[in-house]
């Protein structure tokens, strides 16, 4: 009988908490409004993000093809970070680089350029490259 009645409990127990779980979960789910733009890349036209890595000067320090410089700034292309990431870092960025607010670069500025820097050519090998071949397996 006790056993029983134990059983129930446990039962009890793990029912309340699934529904107490699952009530938490969709607390927490923002709603399409709320959701950062963390999660997808917004589509943006990458030919205007070409364009606009250029007139913006973004380009001064991560070079044309956004392929960085040791000595400027970074390379932010092919694989940028995640949008999320990228465009929290160009409003506040934390070193050397100079901040864009919204008011100078908007979002949807930021998405056409974050589609110019997915759509940047993967690099070559670097087994593919004759002047760098002596130096890999070494
Ligand atoms: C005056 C030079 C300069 C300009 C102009 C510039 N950046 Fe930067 N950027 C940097 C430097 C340097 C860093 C490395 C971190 C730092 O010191 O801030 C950086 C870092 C970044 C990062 C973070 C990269 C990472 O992997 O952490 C992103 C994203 C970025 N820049 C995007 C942009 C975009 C987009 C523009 C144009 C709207 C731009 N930058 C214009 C110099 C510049």
């Amino acid at each position: 009988m006790k056993t029983r009645c134990l059983l129930f409990l446990a039962l009890h127990l793990v029912a309340a908490l699934t529904i107490a779980a699952r009530a938490s979960a969709e607390g927490q789910t923002p709603t399409p409004a709320q959701r950062p733009a963390a999660t997808a890349a917004p589509a943006g036209n990458a030919e205007n993000g070409k364009k606009l890595f250029t007139s913006y000067g973004c380009y001064e320090c991560h070079g044309r093809e956004a392929q960085g410089s040791t000595a400027t700034g970074p390379r932010l292309g092919p694989r940028p970070l995640a949008f999320a990431a990228l465009s929290k870092y160009v409003r506040q960025p934390t070193g050397q680089m100079p901040p864009y607010t919204s008011k100078v670069v908007s979002d949807a500025d930021l998405a056409d350029i974050y589609a110019f820097l997915q759509a940047r050519p993967q690099p070559p090998a670097l087994d593919s490259i004759p002047l760098l071949k002596p130096l890999i397996n070494r």
